[in-house]
């Protein structure tokens, strides 16, 4: 079936699941981000917890932020990049596949691990589990959710029948952010990764309201910043231009 053909052949649950849900969340992703700003900056953070307890954050935090970070970078190959590029460059699909599977398994891994262990902190830690709010633990169970069905997806998907999902799941992802959906092709996928697109999709919706928004403020900020700031009241102290970031307040 071709794309168009496709496209006119959907039904309109296709219609409301593949093409009108994620552009509702897409919208309120956007429009929330840009309303948290204006009127939340000052709650735009981590609210970290890191003074409660250190010891299974040291652990957690790092497996899931490194995992993430290669799920992420595995997302944009294989969603971003057509099939048809990596066959031209000498990749074959089996060749793609394979490596694929084997780092995405890794990454999936370290990630659910590192949530796991995240989870279990907060639950447990009394004053960690204080400071978590209805929306934390909304979006900690969507967040888990995403990743198990991406996890089953990749490991199980695999081991029982292989779908190639970058001629399905990735042409219509691409085509929503191209503003030229293809509700079809997500209608024939395999039912782990639909539910794994809306999950996520639910995921974009839910970012701007939850402490998600610190991805976008990531403290690059902390590799030159001065390791303590002090404060003095007269202006008239010292006569050594200050160095950046080391300027008096309000010069
Ligand atoms: C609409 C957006 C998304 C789509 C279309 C999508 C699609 C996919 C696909 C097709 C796979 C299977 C990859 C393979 O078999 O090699 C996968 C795996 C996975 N996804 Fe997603 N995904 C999306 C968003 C997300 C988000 C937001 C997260 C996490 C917050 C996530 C976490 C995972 C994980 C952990 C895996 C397994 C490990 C891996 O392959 O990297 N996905 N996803």
């Amino acid at each position: 079936m071709s794309t168009a053909e496709a496209t006119t052949n959907s039904g309109s649950v296709d219609l409301l699941l593949w093409v009108i849900f994620p552009y509702v969340c897409l919208a309120v992703f956007a429009v929330g981000h840009f309303w948290r700003y204006r009127y939340d900056k000052f709650g735009w953070t981590t609210r970290s917890s890191q003074l409660y307890e250190n010891r299974l954050l040291r652990l957690g935090s790092p497996l899931f932020h490194f995992g993430i970070l290669f799920v992420f970078a595995g997302h944009v190959m294989g969603l971003g990049v057509p099939e048809s590029w990596t066959k031209k460059a000498g990749v074959s699909e089996s060749m793609y596949h394979a490596t694929a599977v084997g780092s995405g398994s890794v990454a999936g891994l370290c990630t659910l691990v590192g949530l796991a262990i995240l989870i279990y902190r907060r639950r447990t830690v009394g004053p960690v589990f204080s400071a978590t709010t209805k929306m934390d633990k909304t979006m900690y169970l969507v967040l888990a959710t995403v990743i198990v069905l991406g996890m089953a997806n990749t490991v199980v998907a695999n081991l029982v029948g292989h779908y190639d999902y970058r001629l399905g799941v990735s042409v219509w992802f691409r085509g929503i952010l191209l503003l030229n959906p293809h509700p079809a092709l997500m209608a024939e996928a395999p039912f782990g990764f639909q539910v794994h697109g809306l999950a996520a999709f639910l995921l974009f919706a839910l970012w701007p309201f939850t402490r998600l928004v610190h991805v976008f403020s990531a403290p690059l900020g902390y590799l030159t910043r001065p390791y303590i700031v002090y404060r003095s009241r007269g202006d008239s102290l010292g006569s050594r231009k200050p160095k950046r970031g080391w300027e008096r307040v309000g010069s």
